[in-house]
């Protein structure tokens, strides 16, 4: 079997990675130390799967367990997902952001290098845009100073990546810019899970649905955009999984010493306001929110040019907006079910 790594691979992205793997004819092998996720999503994976992934417990800046995982295996390649990613806890405890984001990927690329394994994707993110000045932004367009230490790991992560493929060893990188994701697995079996009160819209938006928020708050209609509210491009979780098995494919296909790096978004940008109006609609019953200030720090407004991955790694999004939020109503609701 083409056995791929998958750091981080109990969290959002990379569980639903796992089933799009497993649908591509790759066997996942996960690394997780469950700092912001849990072991139920195994067994939602086995629900969806029909069979067990292997998974490790631990930490990825552990190095000699780093080195026995792929002692026991023969990976193809990787993809790295561990990392935290709350951007205002990032602002609290900066070098927790730093120690982690920054030392997994060392660790991770040191190792790969010690057995020989070549081909990376790395989680970027549409963060190190900032306010871009140009609409839909490309991967061209300049990156903005982060405005979080969690943005600036990115933005380091990246350049180290690049630094590393110049310097000319063996091996092939790609760095995927993800916009928002939303969504779940339309079985309902895994989606997101946040820790807590969430950050996240659209989690926000599911949570006060089944009455576990009280009402949602609106940051800001005061902004440049058609009803004031802040505009984002909202990818199926399902859709950017799909993207890590093209940039994989693709990476297989390159020479040495390769790096590049690709936005996956819908190349739509939707409002707030049209989040809930459309959720509303999906779900069939009306969203308790009010407007509130600003958000300090958001983006006014954000969406992707894809051209790029549409026309390279000829990917594209399928599920639409309404798509992501039935299915993270879906998700929400099982997830109520359980209890
Ligand atoms: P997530 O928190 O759900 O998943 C990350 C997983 O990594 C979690 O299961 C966590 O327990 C694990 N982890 C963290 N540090 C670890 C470590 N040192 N060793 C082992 N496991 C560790 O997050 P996600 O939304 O799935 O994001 C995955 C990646 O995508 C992250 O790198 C994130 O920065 C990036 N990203 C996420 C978004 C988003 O909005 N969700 C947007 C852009 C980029
Ligand atoms: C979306 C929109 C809010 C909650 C964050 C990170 C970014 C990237 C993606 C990792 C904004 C509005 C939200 C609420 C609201 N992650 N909102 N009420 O801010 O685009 O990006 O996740 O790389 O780095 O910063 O996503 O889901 O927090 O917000 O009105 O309760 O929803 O103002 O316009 P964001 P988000």
């Amino acid at each position: 079997m083409r056995q791929i790594l998958i750091t981080g691979g109990a969290g959002y992205i990379g569980s639903h990675t796992a089933v799009s793997l497993v649908n591509a004819g790759f066997e996942p092998v996960i690394v997780d130390n469950f700092s912001n996720s849990d072991q139920s999503v195994l067994s939602g994976l086995k629900r969806i799967l029909g069979q067990d992934l292997l998974c490790y417990e631990g930490d990825c800046n552990d190095r000699a367990l780093m080195e026995k995982i792929f002692q026991e295996n023969n990976f193809e390649g990787v993809i790295h997902f561990a990392a935290y990613k709350a951007v205002g806890e990032s602002t609290k405890f900066p070098l927790k952001y730093y120690n982690n984001n920054l030392n997994s990927l060392i660790i991770l690329l040191e190792t790969m290098s010690s057995f020989g394994v070549k081909d990376l994707v790395f989680s970027s993110s549409c963060t190190v845009y900032g306010q871009p000045d140009e609409l839909p932004v490309k991967e061209s367009t300049p990156r903005k100073e982060a405005e979080s230490p969690y943005g600036n790991t990115k933005k380091i992560c990246e350049d180290m990546l690049r630094d590393y493929i110049k310097s000319g060893v063996n091996s092939r990188i790609i760095s995927l810019r993800y916009f928002n994701p939303v969504g779940a697995h339309p079985s309902g079996e895994i989606g997101e899970l946040p820790l807590g009160v969430p950050n996240n819209l659209v989690p926000f938006i599911t949570q006060t649905a089944a009455g576990i928020r009280e009402k949602l708050t609106v940051f800001g209609n005061d902004y440049n955009t058609p009803d004031g509210s802040c505009v984002r491009d909202y990818i199926h979780v399902m859709d950017l999984a799909n993207a890590h098995v093209k940039a994989l494919e693709y990476l297989f296909k390159q020479g040495e010493n390769f790096y590049d790096l690709f936005n996956v978004g819908t190349g739509n940008g939707n409002t707030v306001l049209e989040v809930i109006q459309t959720f509303e609609k999906v779900s069939g019953s009306s969203l308790n929110y009010h407007i509130g200030p600003r958000r300090p720090g958001d983006i006014e407004k954000v969406w992707a040019n894809t051209d790029k991955i549409n026309n390279v790694l000829g990917w594209q999004a399928i599920y639409s907006l309404e798509d992501s939020l039935r299915d993270s109503w879906n998700w929400q609701q099982k997830l109520g079910e359980k209890g």
